[in-house]
């Protein structure tokens, strides 16, 4: 049996996301977050996943005393320093082709900059702000007249379908390939896949 940690401060879809598709496989989840207000504890309740509060300062002590395969970030807002880092291995996903559009609001910012193509990215974790290299990335286009909300829910159905197939990669010691992303798809037109999943 794998065991993950995902750490979330705010929503914590992507966390759902990794909860389903890991649901009846054999990986282990606890959900950690920094704000004791999140939302995404509230959803590890409901999905019945182990959660706890743990506060930025306590993530060296709690890290140091456990053993993850994989600490998978997951709208964690905080840059994590060095001495937590080397207690494991860690994963981060962020909306936007990285490196550019790094930090908070990536979506909105792409989106307000005019590109024609943004994406998400997931990479691994350095203590500099969404630096790390990159495992994966997946594009989504921007048409000329695609509205903000439609161009920010295809983000997130990306990220929801990347995520999740890139830690199962991990842990099974292979190759992210992007063809898993078309299983069971019946094609679509658009830049970037999940919409049908
Ligand atoms: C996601 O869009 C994630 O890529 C982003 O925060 C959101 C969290 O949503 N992360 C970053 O911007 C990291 N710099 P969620 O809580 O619903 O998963």
């Amino acid at each position: 049996m794998k065991k993950i940690a995902v750490m979330g401060s705010g929503n914590g879809s992507n966390f759902e996301a990794i909860a389903k598709f890991f649901k009846d496989k054999e990986v282990d989840i606890t959900c950690l977050s920094d704000n004791i207000n999140a939302f995404i504890l509230e959803r590890a309740k409901k999905l019945g996943i182990k959660h706890q509060y743990l506060p930025f300062e306590e993530n060296a002590g709690y890290f140091g005393a456990r053993n993850f395969d994989l600490i998978v970030l997951a709208g964690y807002m905080r840059v994590l320093p060095e001495d937590v880092l080397e207690l494991g291995r860690f994963v981060n996903i962020h909306p936007s082709l990285l490196p550019a559009f790094k930090g908070k609001d990536a979506i909105q910012r792409a989106f307000n900059a005019g590109v024609k193509v943004s994406g998400v990215t997931v990479h691994h974790v350095t203590n500099e702000l969404d630096g790390g290299k990159i495992i994966a990335q997946y594009p989504v286009l921007i048409p000329n007249l695609m509205h903000y909300d439609e161009f920010e829910a295809e983000i997130h159905r990306v990220e929801h379908a990347l995520y999740p197939k890139v830690i199962e990669c991990i842990l099974e010691d292979k190759v992210f390939d992007f063809s898993d992303l078309y299983d069971g798809c019946g094609g679509c037109s658009g830049g970037g896949c999940g919409g049908c999943h």
